[in-house]
């Protein structure tokens, strides 16, 4: 077979972080640049091409519309040249989880696009960079990584895009899937699957926003007010989503006021800040016209409803149906 062609989109994040030290906690993210880090990974004796893009060099807490832009535009450029067989992307771990969903709905599924971290910075003692890289390789070459929408590949697991969230901020096992954990296992010798791909062909759900329409993000807590909930809302707010507590509740005084906001045509949508939570609907939605998120983080559906409206897909069942489907 011949050699893999794969662009390697670099943005920073520990797997370019130094820690000045193997043992100090002195640790700044993005400092490996893509040139140094494709030498690196040329030790490792993988037999693919690689073409190194740098797009940033940050702490994936600074990503944002900004960058997404370019990175977004690099990687739809690779899939659409024939030289390029997949796309690798090095990310923080922070916020991996929604670069992945956003680019899971922004590009076409037919062509490998896998994201990579680390956990522990390049020069620390069990750094884990080389090896999750060693292991996107893998991911990306397999002739069966296509059509399972962007994956994300750390701690020898595999994730999709919609189920993977950081659940540790302290191991290099640091993440996991919900409603599905890991569809696969991966070493750099080897790769299994847990199922068939399931987006073969598809093209890109959503075209990519321009410009980002505003939707607020509310936490729930013990104590908040209709009045903390209400500075978070501006003249531009069209949808707001509420990390509820259990399954997606809120105190009465702030359901009241979203009510009156979604009477008067706000989308707003019950999610949950438990980790592992599956928000249905309930009778009352119908009432107080909320939209339930069922299994996807609020950060997620934040992003989900942002590509809805930015689409021109403002009405509630459509976009009810959205979260359905997922
Ligand atoms: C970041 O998200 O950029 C810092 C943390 C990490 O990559 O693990």
């Amino acid at each position: 077979m011949t050699q893999p062609r794969i662009t390697v989109l670099a943005t920073g994040g520990t797997i370019a972080g130094k820690a000045g030290s193997a043992t100090r906690h002195d640790y700044r993210p993005g400092q490996i640049g893509i040139d140094e880090l494709l030498g690196q990974v040329s030790a490792l004796g993988i037999d693919s091409q690689f073409r190194g893009q740098q797009i940033a060099n940050i702490g994936s807490e600074d990503i944002g519309e900004q960058i997404w832009a370019q990175l977004h535009r690099a990687a739809l450029a690779a899939i659409n040249d024939p030289a390029c067989n997949g796309v690798i992307i090095t990310h923080g771990t922070d916020t991996v989880e929604e670069t992945a969903f956003l680019f899971d709905q922004t590009l076409p599924a037919d062509k490998p696009v896998v994201m990579v971290g680390a956990m522990r910075p390049a020069d620390a003692v069990g750094s884990d960079g080389l090896r999750n890289f060693a292991n996107a390789v893998q991911v990306v070459s397999d002739g069966d990584a296509a059509g399972r929408g962007v994956l994300v590949v750390m701690g020898d697991k595999v994730f999709a895009a919609r189920d993977i969230r950081k659940a540790r901020t302290a191991s290099a096992d640091a993440f996991a899937g919900y409603p599905r954990d890991e569809i696969g296992l991966v070493r750099p010798s080897k790769l299994e699957w847990f199922g068939a791909p399931w987006r073969s062909g598809e093209e890109a759900r959503f075209a990519y926003p321009d410009p980002w329409p505003e939707v607020a993000l509310i936490y729930i807590y013990a104590g908040i007010t209709a009045d903390v909930a209400a500075r978070q809302i501006t003249g531009k707010t069209r949808a707001v989503i509420v990390a509820g507590v259990g399954e997606g509740n809120m105190p009465e005084a702030v359901r009241d006021y979203l009510a009156g906001l979604a009477k008067a045509g706000m989308i707003v949508v019950r999610a949950s800040r438990v980790e592992e939570a599956l928000v249905d609907r309930a009778p009352s939605d119908d009432e107080l016209g909320f939209i339930a998120v069922r299994a996807l983080r609020p950060a997620k559906a934040r992003i989900l409803v942002q590509l809805m409206l930015a689409s021109g897909k403002a009405d509630r069942v459509a976009i009810q149906a959205e979260f359905d489907r997922r």
